[in-house]
């Protein structure tokens, strides 16, 4: 379904009733790697997958789409839905939305999952990598990132091919815009102790973008965290382990239903 949301027309999904969860996407990805976790899931929720600003089906103005952005397209979107508390499951950069999201709008925040992801800024080296990329997407399009992205994100083939359909059907505008917003965002790294929503954090032990440490040190600044690391997974969990992270998102949808 598309809905208005600030300045863009935004796509999502959505399937269920219960505790509403929105699963938000990485980088440059869209809705659909969630499908493989949503397939698993059990609990009573209501799950709700949009393409973020930028990617998949929704508008991808051009711009700097800072994570602050991102987190105010989901409050849009969670007004529109007559959401009032959600449960922000975030993989990679849809966990640098959901923590921007934390910050600015605690009250709406009913439990928070990061998958693969982490609470730290990039690096000055980072940042120019990300906006020498984003350059090379304008002047390119997208095929040289989905070249070198796609074996990163998982070291087993069977996921390359959907990976690289997904990379090349996103719009160079929306991706250069979110590079150059994630090179500027903060460190959440502060914000973590006083994020005290039910929590779960997510690993690959193979990821080759965020190393387990970052993500083992996210779930001890986190008051009330449960920290999950899976063998056999790169970057792309929720596709490589589905079981195992349905299983820790039905969980953590439990203890916010019994909280
Ligand atoms: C992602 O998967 O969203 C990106 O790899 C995150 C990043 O580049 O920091």
């Amino acid at each position: 379904m598309l809905t208005r949301v600030n300045d863009i027309s935004m796509y999502f999904e959505q399937k269920g009733q219960g505790v509403p969860v929105i699963l938000l996407h990485g980088f440059p990805l869209d809705h659909t790697i969630w499908e493989p976790t949503v397939l698993e899931m059990h609990s009573e929720a209501r799950i709700i997958q949009p393409d973020l600003r930028g990617f998949g089906l929704s508008d991808a103005p051009q711009g700097i789409y800072s994570m602050k952005q991102l987190a105010d397209d989901l409050l849009g979107l969670m007004d529109a839905l007559a959401i009032e508390k959600a449960l922000l499951a975030g993989h990679s950069m849809g966990g640098y939305a959901a923590l921007s999201f934390a910050r600015a709008y605690p009250e709406r925040l009913a439990g928070l999952a990061l998958i693969c992801s982490h609470a730290s800024a990039d690096t000055a080296e980072q940042q120019e990598n990300r906006r020498k990329q984003a350059d090379e997407l304008l002047r390119l399009g997208p095929k040289p990132l989905a070249d070198r992205m796609t074996p990163m994100l998982s070291a087993d083939h069977q996921y390359h091919a959907e990976i690289y359909r997904i990379i090349l059907r996103n719009k160079p505008t929306g991706m250069a815009a979110a590079l150059r917003g994630m090179a500027e965002r903060s460190d959440s790294t502060e914000l973590l102790p006083a994020i005290d929503v039910p929590s779960l954090v997510v690993a690959g032990l193979d990821d080759q973008f965020i190393p387990v440490e970052r993500a083992r040190a996210v779930a001890a600044a986190l008051p009330n965290a449960e920290l999950v690391e899976l063998a056999g997974a790169g970057h792309l969990a929720m596709m490589e382990k589905p079981v195992e992270v349905a299983s820790a998102l039905d969980k953590l949808v439990l203890e916010i239903t019994n909280s």
